[in-house]
């Protein structure tokens, strides 16, 4: 891998032992990536404050250093960590002290997290806590070179931004942290970016969950390549193509797609093929939209809901004043429990908008900084819950051991008032 000269200055060790750390990081998995150079980045999306029990341990043993060098560095030893080389935000993480008393979520964790933002807040990390970065100011210019985690952002800032990332881990998101590099190969490329397969849809793709059933069939279809979406699509916005990106990167590993006439890089269908042959379409008709429905319900057996979940990737501001609408007047079920995920910022502006308060008089809450795969948790006894949101349905049955059912906001509102599933494709 060549290293300019400050790159190598790095490594050396003029900028502190943990930079060295991180520098001698980025080399080994560059060049385990064949990667020929790094790309300078000003823009790191990645997660330190998370609690686990390993965390929770080094944190005993040496303090947030000893984590941070461990886990985000890879080093051997505790090293002292300076501030961020470059602005750095904390995605989603464990739940906050404002969820005591609902979500069923250790309170030492509560604790350790805290700490950690503490931490990380004091080296110039933001600490946004969401994973929709993107949605609270966190916006790279198209073009830009990032180093960001979490495959429903990575997926959004690739397509929807035209912004260039890979999907990171923890190690190599602390290392650009602190060096403001990442290995330069794969979507940092123009070649890499380019559509592999065409998707034309016979049937109209019109709402949110329509939008998400289709995300689900094409990451099914293409696993880790770059599809080109065209054909009976009515004009997505930004919170159909959140929930779109994150379907397609949990049944596939999309991390970048071409909406031709929408996004970025596709001006025209010839265009995000990067002027190559434009191969067959791969069809998503009535029969292909159904069956992705099934796949999403077949983890559904128990028509009694005992929990809702919404906001998945977090919600936008749009999502709880329309999940508020649904609610008003109205009130939850005995036995059942509505969960709304948001960012810190957006739940902020929706409680002074008054969203949040029609939503708690119905018994629901506005939760913020996680979720329930990424904490492993929801409301005690919970057998089934509804979503709809295709990567919590796809993902929470399997980390929870629960049923679940996917269909509309208002289904899942109708379910978290009622007690019972009621959806259908219609
Ligand atoms: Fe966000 Fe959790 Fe979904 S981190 S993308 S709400 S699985």
């Amino acid at each position: 891998m060549i290293l300019t000269d400050d790159e190598q200055r790095m490594r050396d060790g003029a900028d502190g032992p943990a930079t060295a750390a991180a520098m001698d990081l980025l080399v080994r998995y560059g060049e385990a990536l064949d990667a020929e150079r790094l790309c300078t980045v000003r823009n790191v999306a990645g997660t330190t404050t998370q609690p686990s029990p390993v965390k929770a341990r080094l944190v005993a043993e040496g303090g947030w250093d000893r984590a941070f060098s461990i886990i985000n560095l890879d080093a051997d030893e505790t090293l002292p960590i300076p501030p961020m080389a470059v602005p750095t935000c904390q995605l989603q993480q464990g739940f906050g002290p404002d969820s005591v008393g609902t979500v069923p979520y250790p309170e030492e964790f509560v604790q350790l997290q805290s700490g950690g933002e503490a931490f990380m807040g004091a080296r110039g990390v933001s600490v946004l806590a969401t994973c929709t970065p993107y949605q609270v100011g966190n916006l790279p210019v198209r073009g830009e070179h990032c180093a960001w985690m979490e495959s429903s952002a990575v997926v959004y800032a690739n397509s929807v931004l035209g912004a260039r990332t890979n999907c990171e881990g923890g190690a190599s998101t602390g290392a650009a942290s602190l060096t403001g590099r990442i290995p330069c190969w794969g979507n940092h490329h123009d070649e890499q970016r380019r559509g592999t397969h065409l998707v034309r849809a016979t049937t109209p793709v019109a709402s949110f969950r329509d939008w998400g059933l289709l995300g689900y069939f094409v990451g099914d279809v293409v696993q880790e390549a770059r599809p080109v979406v065209t054909g009976d699509l009515a004009l997505p916005d930004l919170t159909d193509l959140k929930h779109f990106g994150a379907a397609a990167a949990s049944s596939g590993g999309v991390e970048m797609y071409h909406v031709p006439g929408v996004t970025p890089e596709a001006p025209t269908v010839e265009a995000a093929f990067g002027g190559g042959r434009v191969p067959d379409a791969v069809v998503f008709g009535e029969a292909e939209k159904r069956a992705a429905y099934a796949r999403l319900n077949d983890q559904g057996s128990d028509e009694d809901v005992d929990f809702v979940l919404l906001g998945c990737p977090h919600a936008s501001l749009d999502q709880i004043r329309d999940i508020a609408r649904a609610l008003d007047g109205r009130r939850l079920a005995a036995g059942t429990e509505l969960w709304v995920m948001a960012p810190r910022a957006l739940a902020a502006v929706a409680e002074r908008s008054g969203h949040t308060a029609v939503i708690e008089a119905a018994g629901g809450r506005v939760l913020t900084d996680s979720c329930p795969a990424m904490s492993r948790t929801a409301p005690v006894g919970t057998r089934t819950f509804a979503t709809d949101s295709a990567k919590q349905a796809h993902y929470l049955p399997a980390i929870l051991g629960i049923g679940a059912w996917f269909g509309t906001t208002a289904e899942c509102v109708d379910a978290a008032v009622t007690g019972r599933w009621r959806g259908e494709l219609r």
